[in-house]
């Protein structure tokens, strides 16, 4: 048994990798999959305790790295337990593309580069970079063959089917990114115009894995521990990107759904949440971060509208704990605030009636 200390305590993984890119094993099948603004190192950290197999940062502009934005290098903070680590970045220039990863290599030593070929947005793609790399195969070829010779690690892609729906060129990337040195291929079942409308297509995420030997991931609307078992008996992937479904609920990659996760969990997973926050961030913005997640861990949560306008403004952790404290005691009790507020209104009602009436 393979196990490993990390500040959530031991974890022990299977003890025979799920399958390796290029030779990093790999000991697990699902991955928080990369998102701006969501996949910083206290939430990759918290996913990892919890079973996701690696991680991914979010996408990070190679023109920013070239440009020493101190921001953009602050992306790539990360924690040894998070091994591996796999550093994405995007551009539409595959000379600073190249001379950024090699950068970054050097001077971080990530266990894998990822390139972002499925990023939608408009100020991205349409400049050429994210899903706009779909649009010049040739680029791609390019970028990857430098890339895969140059850099003593694995180099990853993550794709979308292509840009128009009538241009999905998702089989020709694919043998691209293949034969010029990728190591594994994860796939967004949707095109740019898509966004995130629709409902994600598995379907060429199976035609992919049947075409290529590397290994792939499968991703797109895995929300509940049931697609994850759907998506991979549909595409026969070899692991599978889990995004908005793990905000509010990390526990998927301990194949639980949000329903059973008890409330002494989430509350302990809150607070340890909510601490490594304060401590990468700092305490502004720290908590004012944290809003994000706490807005989806107490989504559905049997009384949380009671708290949640409380919780979503306070400005100081010490006011967000005392609330939270509060909260958890009188639903402990199976007192909520709803019924409080409710018996304090009714009681300032009754005594308003009873002095007009006297
Ligand atoms: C807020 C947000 C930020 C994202 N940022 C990235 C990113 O930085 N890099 C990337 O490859 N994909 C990014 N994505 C796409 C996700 O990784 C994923 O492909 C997509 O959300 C579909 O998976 P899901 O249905 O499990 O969320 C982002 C998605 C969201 C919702």
């Amino acid at each position: 048994m393979i196990a490993y200390r990390s500040c959530f305590g031991i974890i022990n993984l299977m003890s025979a990798p799920q399958f390796f890119i290029r030779e990093i094993p790999l000991y697990g099948d699902l991955i928080l999959s990369p998102m701006a603004g969501f996949s910083d190192k206290p939430f990759r950290a918290i996913c990892r305790a919890l079973g996701s197999a690696m991680s991914y940062t979010e996408f990070v502009s190679a023109d920013g790295l070239a440009h020493n934005s101190r921001k953009s290098w602050q992306y790539f903070t990360y924690d040894e337990v998070e091994r591996p680590i796999a550093f994405q970045l995007f551009d539409h220039d595959v000379d600073r593309l190249v001379t950024q990863c090699q950068r970054v290599v050097d001077r971080l030593h990530p266990d894998t580069i990822d390139i972002n070929m499925g990023c939608s947005v408009n100020n991205v793609s349409q400049k050429g970079a994210g899903a706009g790399l779909l649009r010049t195969p040739d680029k791609i070829a390019e970028l990857f063959k430098r890339l895969s010779t140059t850099l003593p690690v694995p180099v990853t892609g993550k794709i979308r089917l292509g840009w128009y729906d009538h241009s999905r060129n998702y089989l020709e990337v694919a043998h691209i990114l293949e034969d010029n040195g990728a190591s594994a291929i994860a796939v967004h079942g949707r095109t740019k115009m898509q966004a995130y409308k629709g409902e994600a297509d598995w379907r060429p995420i199976a035609e992919i894995k049947a075409a290529v030997k590397i290994p792939v991931l499968g991703n797109g609307d895995v929300k509940c521990v049931a697609d994850i078992d759907r998506i991979k008996a549909q595409t026969g992937c070899d692991a599978v990107l889990i995004g908005r479904a793990a905000i509010g609920n990390p526990w998927i990659f301990q194949r639980k759904d949000f329903a059973d996760v008890t409330f002494a969990e989430r509350a302990a997973l809150i607070r340890q949440h909510l601490a490594a926050m304060l401590d990468y961030y700092g305490p502004h913005v720290g908590i004012v971060l944290f809003r994000k997640h706490v807005v989806k861990y107490i989504k559905g949560v049997p009384y949380a509208s009671d708290v949640r306008l409380a919780l979503l403004t306070c400005n100081t952790a010490d006011e967000f704990i005392e609330l939270f404290g509060q909260w958890e005691e009188r639903y402990e009790r199976g007192e909520y605030y709803g019924t409080a507020v409710d018996a304090d209104l009714f009681e300032a009602f009754e005594s308003c009636v009873t002095e007009s009436a006297a």
